[in-house]
């Protein structure tokens, strides 16, 4: 079974989970710990793929079941090819976004529901992160941090679409306490990434991960 530690990073589009997955890369490599970056949608070459038909904004016609379940293809196939082997190996994984996107953007923001968490868990068979840093922060302030002419199809939604989104969020941070870290993702991106460094020093230490 897996031995090795698996994080992933959610937030609100525009909460700098990009800018933070940089550092964190810095952090393992000063402590020489083998990692493995990858993001969702996407992460392999059938995930990319799926990718471009998701967030193409000429795709309007696609219903939100569709979307629901191209993002759990993705997420099926990155967990078999990528996630789940680089774990076995005892790597960290770091993933930008998992299963928490799935349900609080297709669960909460598109109002699917609980069957978005069935789907998903059938794709990822049990293969749950140990720790989730979920960069807290007002949907309305990360869109303004957004480029309105680079908005994917998903970013491009309405306010309520994305309001109800942070709420699915919220709600999962409560119900799956043990392994959400919330940050407050308004502060300065240094301010940010000290605490997450706070948070990843302590599950290292937790789970007796040896550092250089
Ligand atoms: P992301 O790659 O984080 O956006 P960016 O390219 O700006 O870094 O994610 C693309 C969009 O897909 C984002 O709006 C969130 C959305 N999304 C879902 O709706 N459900 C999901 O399961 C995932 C992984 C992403």
């Amino acid at each position: 079974m897996k031995n090795g530690l698996f994080i992933t990073l959610e937030g609100p589009d525009g909460s700098g989970k990009t800018t933070q997955s940089a550092y964190l890369r810095e952090y393992f490599d000063i402590r020489g710990i083998e990692t493995v970056f990858t993001r969702e949608p996407g992460g392999t070459a059938i995930g990319e793929k799926l990718r471009t038909i998701i967030l193409d904004r000429a795709n309007s016609e696609m219903c939100d079941m569709t979307e629901a379940l191209l993002y759990a293809a993705s997420r099926s196939q990155l967990v078999h090819q990528m996630i789940r082997p680089a774990l076995k190996e005892g790597k960290v994984v770091i993933c930008d976004r998992f299963i928490d996107s799935s349900i609080a953007y297709q669960g909460y923001g598109r109002q699917l529901g609980d069957p978005v968490r069935v789907i998903n868990e059938l794709a990822i068979e049990g293969c749950m992160p140990d720790m989730t840093i979920f960069m807290e922060l007002a949907p309305e302030i990360g869109r303004s941090r957004i480029d309105p002419a680079a908005l994917d199809r998903l970013e491009q939604e309405k306010l309520e679409f994305h309001n109800r989104v942070f709420r699915g969020y919220k709600e999962l941070a409560e119900l799956y306490k043990d392994r959400f870290v919330c940050i407050d993702a308004s502060r300065d991106k240094e301010a940010v990434s000290r605490d997450i460094c706070r948070a990843l020093d302590q599950l290292l230490e937790d789970r007796g991960f040896s550092c250089r």
